[in-house]
């Protein structure tokens, strides 16, 4: 424990750098990078920031990160000049989304956050995570504008402004919807007026789509619709709509909803209409469906996907096009692009695609601990060619930086390729940390059941590189294994399972 004087002694300082950093806003100079700390989900927000404020230089990024600040947004000014006006989007969704994102933080200043609902995709910020968030919140703001008090809906994505260039195919639907370059058009969690925890407790509610749990930040939120394809975990009981479907995309549920909520809107003279559909939107939706279902392959999805694919078309630009068409065209075109990743370095490869969240243990004295997981489609081997030494080494000294920076105890990466037999391999790589909320006695503990609860489901062997690195000393595992179906939606429940259970030596 620190003591009182300690602790005030901190604060101090944390207050000044916070002073600091203030002044330098205030001048409008230095506009800070969004950062990848705010994948960061921190139990105790408060005494950890103010910790790491003074204990490490980096974590001045950390504070500032959800710094979208009171008026910054609404006035611009912490943006640089030609923020709004350079590069803009022109399609109509592209505006649309913008000033929606304005709307929000304005309103926060303003104090009247409590009118927002927040729409969020899981933390992965896949296609079908974005376009499922965006659909949402388009359509629950649209389909009552006529009422006295239209809602207020947000589309949030769970991932920093920078880590969406880190998927190529998300920049190539969001271009082909004429959206914004640079995303500047979409609200994402680094641009949030205050950090989650301080925004849940203040809004309306948030609706989850594509992910059945809210993060551990979002838990003081009301959770008032969820729709999604994974499995149901119980989550909100009487959340309205409450959908969970096994589907290739969830974006072909939120598609459906959202149509047949559309089509049941009375015309006049009884109603205003059917609100209108952006086919910007429609067309995103499209990306999604296509890329998540192989372009409807009849193994990848199911016919739910197709009958919505085919009314989503019908409204759309390409409707004098044939739906295999399309679908063919997009997942071909995203698909490409997705596959691209030659060019990212093995930390951008694990911040890409990573799930992470504390995870509360059963035991009361055993603490709570940050499990994360990567996936990515690139052998160790390959990975290790883009460190600086090529070495194994090499590569959990950058896996160490990334999981320092995020606060993980635990980080699981998952790597499927392809070898040149054309076989599928699966390799899943193991690390356990002992500086964030366990000690070595712990780690070592906490690495040994994850070990053996890995070793149980999955027929695992050591990969060769492991020979030459003490890897088990260091809590540092590489294992191959053979069995096709344990992506993360397999691996994760097995993971987390042990992790519940694990009591603290
Ligand atoms: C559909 O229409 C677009 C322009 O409206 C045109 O460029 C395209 O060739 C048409 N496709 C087919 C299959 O007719
Ligand atoms: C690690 O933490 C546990 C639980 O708090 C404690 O019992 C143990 O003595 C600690 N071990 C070391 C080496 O600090
Ligand atoms: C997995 O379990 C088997 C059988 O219990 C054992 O022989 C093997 O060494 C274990 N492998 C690992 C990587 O722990």
């Amino acid at each position: 424990m620190v003591s009182l004087r300690g602790k005030k002694e901190r604060l101090g300082a944390a207050a000044a750098l916070i002073v600091a950093l203030a002044s330098t806003f205030a001048h409008g100079r230095a506009l800070p990078q969004p950062r990848e700390a705010v994948f960061a989900v921190e139990s105790e927000l408060a005494p950890t920031s103010i910790d790491r404020l003074v204990e490490q230089p980096l974590v001045v990024d950390s504070a500032s990160t959800y710094r979208a600040s009171e008026k910054a947004f609404a006035d611009g000014a912490l943006r640089p000049a030609d923020y709004w006006a350079s590069e803009e989007g022109v399609g109509h969704f592209s505006e649309w989304s913008k000033s929606t994102k304005h709307d929000f933080i304005a309103d926060w200043a303003l104090g009247k956050a409590n009118e927002w609902t927040i729409v969020m995709g899981n933390e992965g910020g896949d296609l079908d995570s974005m376009a499922s968030a965006l659909s949402w919140a388009y359509h629950l703001s649209h389909s009552t504008l006529h009422h006295p008090q239209p809602r207020k809906a947000v589309a949030l994505l769970q991932t920093p402004l920078d880590a969406l260039d880190l998927r190529p195919e998300n920049k190539l639907a969001l271009d082909n919807s004429k959206m914004s370059s640079g995303h500047r058009d979409l609200l994402t969690i680094d641009e949030l007026p205050a950090h989650p925890r301080a925004v849940a407790k203040q809004i309306r509610g948030i609706v989850l789509v594509d992910h059945p749990l809210p993060l551990s930040v979002w838990a003081d939120a009301e959770v008032v619709g969820i729709i999604d394809h994974h499995a149901d975990r119980g989550v909100a009981p009487h959340a309205n709509p409450r959908i969970f479907e096994t589907v290739a995309s969830c974006t072909t549920l939120v598609a459906r909803q959202m149509l047949d909520e559309l089509e049941a809107i009375p015309g006049p003279p009884d109603g205003p209409g059917e609100y209108h559909m952006p086919h910007e939107l429609l067309e995103l939706m499209l990306d999604a469906i296509a890329i998540d279902s192989d372009g409807l392959n009849p193994k990848k999805s199911t016919k739910t996907d197709a009958d919505v694919s085919r009314r989503v078309l019908e409204r759309s630009n390409w409707h004098n096009e044939s739906l295999s068409q399309v679908m063919d065209r997009l997942d071909k075109e995203l698909g490409e692009a997705k596959r691209d990743l030659s060019h990212l370095s093995v930390r951008d490869l694990l911040r890409r695609d990573w799930k992470g969240d504390v995870v509360e243990t059963t035991d009361t004295a055993t603490p709570a601990i940050h499990l994360g997981f990567a996936s990515t489609p690139v052998s160790i081997d390959d990975q290790i060619e883009r460190t600086e030494r090529k070495t194994l080494k090499d590569w959990f000294r950058v896996e160490r930086r990334w999981t320092a920076e995020i606060r993980a105890d635990v980080s699981i990466c998952l790597n499927k390729y392809k070898d040149h037999k054309g076989n599928k391999v699966r390799e899943i790589v193991l690390t356990v940390r002992h500086d964030h909320r366990i000690n070595r006695t712990q780690a070592d503990d906490l690495f040994r059941v994850l070990s053996s609860a890995l070793n149980e489901s999955f027929d695992l062997e050591e990969h060769p590189k492991m020979k030459h690195h003490a890897g088990k000393k260091r809590r540092q595992m590489v294992w191959v294994h053979g069995r096709k179906d344990a992506g993360r939606k397999v691996v994760r429940p097995i993971v987390e399972r042990a992790v519940k259970s694990w009591i603290s030596p």
